[in-house]
């Protein structure tokens, strides 16, 4: 990683502790509690990780990819642990059922983020490559945990790219408007809208954050205002329904959003809220970037109309800090996340360069190569 580019918080990792019982654990921040509290916490049941991702204790697509990847690690630690207690030895067969059980089981949590599935698949694949016939229950863990570790350093090393790629398309002095978080707690590195402005922060452009609070949840008010704060970014934290007034004054010369997923046709799905600042950014004449890794493009979906979305408790939309804002019974809707047509988006950034409209043609072209630049 670059040591003058630290991400400003760490949102997932894994523990190795010899003198802890059981001396493995997975580590998260636990989202729900910011900012008012930091609290690290230290999983040790697959179950426990189910959990976290669908009550948002971690979040983000890049971030639940991993700790989806670190979830299956756990499990089959977890299940080599338990059989070692009572004194049986775990078959390789055994052992490689758990972990399709413990797929099936992440795979549900949270439906929208196509990180999530991809990260199970690419276990699942690792897993498959050591064969019951010739090898054992250890080079299995080996493997696995050796994947887990692999695609969460990726992802890092992917918030460094998009970084830079980004951070060419911010101007001294700009104003940016960003929406949810797609920060360092959002990926096990930098981040991926929050990556371009960080490092554009690091070249040393004077620059100001206006963060949409995005309602229900707050992910912005909660998570970016923080995370911006804690890294010295000037920022302003507004209501969702201020930015177009903002776009207007002038106040804001580009957007960067990042996605839960991108269709082959450049169609996003991202945080709901998305698609509103998209058509304001357009009836304004202000670029809109999606800033996501390559592992948020699902080249098998053709368009968005594809991408299932979330509908997430009511109670997220009655109820603010604990207390009822809607009268008892009201009808609510509560869909987690919109999709943005492509059309709204003037440049998809990931780690392997800027794609531009057509994106049909440019995404394709993105996911087979590396390290070049498609523009
Ligand atoms: O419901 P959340 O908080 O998981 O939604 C997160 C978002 O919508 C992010 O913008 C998206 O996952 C990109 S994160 C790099």
């Amino acid at each position: 990683m670059d040591d003058q580019l630290q991400p400003p918080v760490r949102t997932v990792w894994w523990n190795e502790d010899p003198s802890a019982t059981p001396s493995f654990s997975l580590g998260l921040l636990d989202q729900t509690l910011l900012p008012q509290q930091v609290v690290e916490l230290s999983l040790t049941h697959e179950l426990a990780v189910a959990e976290a991702i669908t009550s948002l204790r971690v979040r983000g697509a890049p971030a639940i990819g991993v700790t989806a990847a670190f979830g299956l690690a756990l499990a089959l630690r977890r299940i080599v642990y338990d059989y070692e207690q009572q004194g049986h030895e775990l078959s390789l067969a055994l052992a490689q059922e758990q972990l399709f059980r413990t797929a099936q089981l992440l795979r549900q949590t949270r439906p929208t983020a196509v990180n999530l599935a991809w990260a199970l698949e690419r276990m699942l694949l690792a897993a498959q490559s050591v064969l019951v016939e010739t090898s054992s229950v250890a080079a299995l863990v080996e493997r696995v945990q050796m994947e887990a570790h692999t695609i969460a350093a990726e992802d890092a090393a992917a918030c460094l790219q998009m970084g830079r790629y980004g951070a060419s398309l911010i101007v001294d002095g700009m104003s940016l408007l960003t929406h949810c978080n797609a920060g360092a707690l959002a990926t096990s590195g930098l981040g991926s809208a929050l990556a371009p402005i960080y490092t554009a922060q690091r070249q040393g452009k004077q620059l100001h954050v206006y963060v949409d609070e995005t309602r229900p949840v707050l992910q912005g008010a909660r998570l970016t205002a923080w995370e911006l704060q804690r890294s010295q970014v000037p920022c302003t934290l507004i209501t969702d329904n201020m930015a177009g007034t903002f776009m207007r004054q002038g106040k804001i010369q580009a957007i960067f959003v990042g996605a839960d997923r991108i269709t082959a046709n450049g169609d996003i799905a991202n945080k709901i809220g998305t698609y509103s600042v998209a058509v304001l950014a357009q009836a304004h004449g202000i670029p809109l970037y999606v800033v996501a890794p390559c592992s948020t493009i699902d080249l098998a979906l053709e368009t968005g109309d594809g991408i299932p979305i979330e509908q997430r408790d009511p109670g997220e939309v009655s109820s603010l800090g604990g207390q009822m804002i809607a009268p008892l019974g009201v009808a609510i809707a509560n869909p987690a996340f919109d999709v943005t047509p492509h059309h709204l988006i003037s440049a998809i950034i990931t780690e392997k360069g800027i794609a531009r409209s057509p994106y049909v043609q440019t995404l394709q072209q993105m996911c087979a190569i590396s390290n070049e630049k498609v523009s």
